[in-house]
């Protein structure tokens, strides 16, 4: 879908749909550029209807004003969509999650609409900069317009069948350069964030490891990364006992990716370690998961997807001054005649070697070989992974915020911070060697499940083993990564949750540490 920068008159768009986003200033005096939108907002206002307060939403159609009051919109339609309160005295973060709200709720009206193009005028003093302004409407007005029917051969009544096929942003009296600026940011974080919910809206048997290596390949190729893909008989090699036992009762081959990006020559520049949980699809192997849901783990691979995408992001956007490596181990959980048992004793790459109690606690095994691997083989100054690693996580914090657990707190801090102004909220909880000694095992040096209790630290002590003393953060997205809160930007189904934290962090990484 095309975005673009605006520099025509706003009065001569002849397109669908023209979008106003108003701020609610507690009065009738709704702020409004335009004559005729403003006076029948007034009426609006007098009926109780739009106040411009979040959520609200106003349609009117130009042409058909033209009998009482002149107008100069060739527009077929004006949407205006409530801001909320706005201004300097509210928070960055917030102000960037309302944009992005109302921006999201104009891509979803238009759609219901089925207008094929739009522009949207960008409010005056927000409180943001041009360029944060014009970042955030564009995530919502194209995370907001993502769908993904693809397998849908008679598209159902209820359903827009258009595609918005263009929308512009108007940014008259604003800085166009930082605009521009603003647009480009957001349209590739946008974008990053379709392509791992395209990912994970591909059903299990459509994309396997095999299309996370060729995923790899083909974002090398096109950016200039270095992608090496590990297969079985290397990772035989190197011991990688967790993505062996994982995969070996499936069919689909495993296979841990591995891209490099090159952000900076200095060799004392920073290197940045993202590791994502690539399991296709979890029935929880031979400790089988009950029907009831199944098939929601295809989406068990939504930590790879965000961490893929984020390199996408990264390598589009040619940041500099960092170098990051991602690595994603990507297998299928399965049981079969020849699928780990509990009961099992597996030897990690590096030599830990674990008891397997329950073959459902699969996603730390071949974390833990990728962290490991990782970590041995390219010395990272930090590392994080993303994974949906624990149905305890939903318990916790519900569908709202990602469980967050770190050995750095300036690292958890940069985490949180870029996770706010993504909108995709984090909640640390503890790691500690009493947690830690719930994986303690008899027979090995630990086991790959702590019991029911704080299932999601346990969960986290376990890769805690392998990180050494690397700075290190985990984010459990289980509760986030689909059925994430209800946000107009945000579809059923798979969120696309990391891509923008991960792209954000990348961003303004800080040398914190040295
Ligand atoms: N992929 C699941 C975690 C999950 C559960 C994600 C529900 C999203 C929704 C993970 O592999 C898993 O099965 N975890 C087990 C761990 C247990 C066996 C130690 C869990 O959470 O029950
Ligand atoms: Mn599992
Ligand atoms: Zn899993």
């Amino acid at each position: 879908m095309k975005l673009e920068l605006n520099k025509k008159e706003l009065e001569l768009f002849d397109g669908d749909l023209l979008v106003y986003f108003l701020r609610e200033t507690g009065g009738n005096a709704v702020m409004c550029p335009c004559k005729v939108l403003r006076r029948n907002i007034k009426y609006a206002w007098k009926n109780g209807d739009f106040a411009g307060k979040k959520g609200e939403t106003f349609l009117f159609y130009p042409a058909a004003a033209s009998k009482d009051i002149k107008h100069n919109l060739a527009a077929g339609r004006v949407l205006a969509v409530g801001l909320g309160k706005t201004g300097e005295d509210v928070q960055a973060d917030v102000l960037r999650e309302q944009i992005r709200l109302a921006a999201g709720t104009a891509a979803r009206q238009a759609a219901a609409l089925k207008v094929k193009t739009l522009l949207a005028v960008l409010p005056e003093n927000t409180g943001l900069s041009d360029a944060d302004l014009a970042e955030c409407i564009s995530e919502g007005l194209l995370l907001g317009s993502y769908r993904f029917d693809r397998y849908k051969n008679k598209k159902k009544d209820d359903e827009p069948a258009v595609t918005i096929e263009a929308m512009a942003l108007h940014a008259e009296g604003l800085d166009q350069d930082a605009v521009k600026q603003g647009l480009h940011r957001g349209e590739r974080a946008a974008k990053a964030v379709c392509a791992a919910r395209d990912m994970a809206n591909e059903p299990g048997n459509v994309w396997t490891p095999k299309r996370f290596a060729e995923f790899g390949e083909k974002l090398a190729k096109e950016h200039g990364l270095e992608c090496t893909i590990i297969n079985k008989p290397e990772m035989r090699k190197l011991g990688m006992g967790g993505l062996i036992g994982v995969s070996q009762g499936s069919a689909q081959p495993p296979k841990l990716v591995v891209l490099r990006y090159q952000g900076s020559e200095d060799k004392k520049a920073p290197t940045l370690m993202l590791v994502g949980k690539g399991l296709t699809f979890d029935a929880g192997g031979i400790s089988l998961k009950s029907p009831q849901g199944m098939e929601e783990m295809k989406y068990d691979m939504c930590g790879g997807a965000a961490v893929i995408c984020a390199m996408q992001a990264i390598a589009e956007e040619k940041l500099k001054g960092i170098n990051v490596v991602a690595l994603i181990p990507a297998s299928e959980n399965l049981p079969s005649g020849t699928a780990l048992k509990p009961g099992d004793i597996i030897t990690h790459f590096g030599g830990i070697t674990s008891e397997i109690v329950n073959t459902d606690g699969e996603g730390r095994l071949i974390l833990a070989d990728a962290l490991a691997y990782g970590i041995a083989t390219y010395k990272p100054d930090a590392v994080i992974d993303l994974a949906t690693l624990t149905g305890a996580v939903i318990v916790g914090l519900g569908h709202h915020r990602s469980g967050l657990l770190a050995t750095d707190d300036a690292l958890a801090t940069q985490i949180n911070a870029a996770a706010e102004r993504a909108g995709e909220p984090v909640w640390r909880l503890p790691l500690g060697p009493e947690y830690s000694k719930q994986i303690k095992s008899t027979v090995a040096d630990i086991k790959n499940s702590g019991g029911k209790e704080a299932g999601t630290i346990t969960a986290a002590a376990y890769l805690q083993e392998f990180v050494g003393g690397t700075p290190w953060a985990h984010l459990d997205i289980a509760g986030t990564a689909w059925g994430f809160t209800e946000k107009s930007y945000v579809p059923k189904g798979p969120s696309g949750i990391g891509v923008r934290t991960l792209l954000n962090l990348v961003r303004d990484w800080q040398v914190s540490k040295k």
